[in-house]
């Protein structure tokens, strides 16, 4: 794709990358490190899901990796857009906000943490090992790795109205009825589109957080 001839890639060959072996979470080694940091573990103690959900892994069979970023409005949808390109652009879809689905199963996620001055954007993805009714990559870790960096520092780097427009493109959720439980309010309608900051517009009204259901 023309974007990634177009833009430089400063995180490939600049980022360290700390490798490990457990951790609590990528998401707190990743915290007290500089950007362009990238956190690698192969298991979490405490990994952590978005709204305060639990991500559980065995050792060894899923991606688990946090990047330390600028921080940046359009992260989220971007860090998808990245996982979805390194996974399988083919194959995999996104649920919004940043769900990665493979055939309708949720195959991984992504979590991203702000603090004042950097984002911290972890992503996991299922490789030979999901939950129940999830779905597993069955590609080699190193692989999607590789990808997955170069991926992100294409995407960190985009224009808001590429990072849309390719969201768009790879969306599950887009044109469908869906469920929105905002800390409990529930509202259905059908997805119609993506805000420019990323939110999600269900029947006219936009949505800025929430967890969605395909209905
Ligand atoms: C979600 O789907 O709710 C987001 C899941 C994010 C999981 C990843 S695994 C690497 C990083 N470390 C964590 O504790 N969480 C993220």
């Amino acid at each position: 794709m023309e974007l990634h001839d177009s833009v430089s890639l400063p995180i490939v060959g600049e980022a360290e990358v700390w490798r490990l072996g457990s951790v609590t979470s990528t998401q707190d080694v990743a915290r007290s490190l500089p950007i362009g940091s990238i956190v690698l573990a192969d298991h979490q103690t405490a990994g952590r899901g978005r709204l305060d959900r639990r991500w559980e892994s065995p050792e060894g069979t899923a991606l688990l990796v946090s990047f330390v970023l600028e921080p940046n409005p359009l992260l989220s949808l971007a860090a998808g857009v990245a996982a979805a390109e390194a996974c399988d652009p083919r194959r995999v879809r996104l649920k919004w906000p940043n769900d990665l689905l493979l055939e309708e199963r949720k195959v991984g996620g992504i979590l991203v943490e702000a603090t004042q001055d950097r984002a911290i954007c972890g992503i996991g993805i299922n490789l030979t090992w999901s939950p129940d009714g999830a779905a597993t990559l069955d590609q080699p870790r190193d692989d999607v790795f590789d990808r997955l960096r170069q991926e992100i520092a294409t995407w960190t780097l985009a224009r808001p109205d590429q990072v849309i427009e390719r969201w768009r493109d790879l969306s599950a959720t887009l044109g469908r009825r869906v469920r929105v439980d905002v800390s409990g309010a529930i509202t259905e309608g059908l997805a119609e589109g993506i805000g420019p900051r990323g939110e999600l517009i269900v029947d006219g009204v936009a949505f800025v957080a929430g967890s969605v259901t395909h209905l």
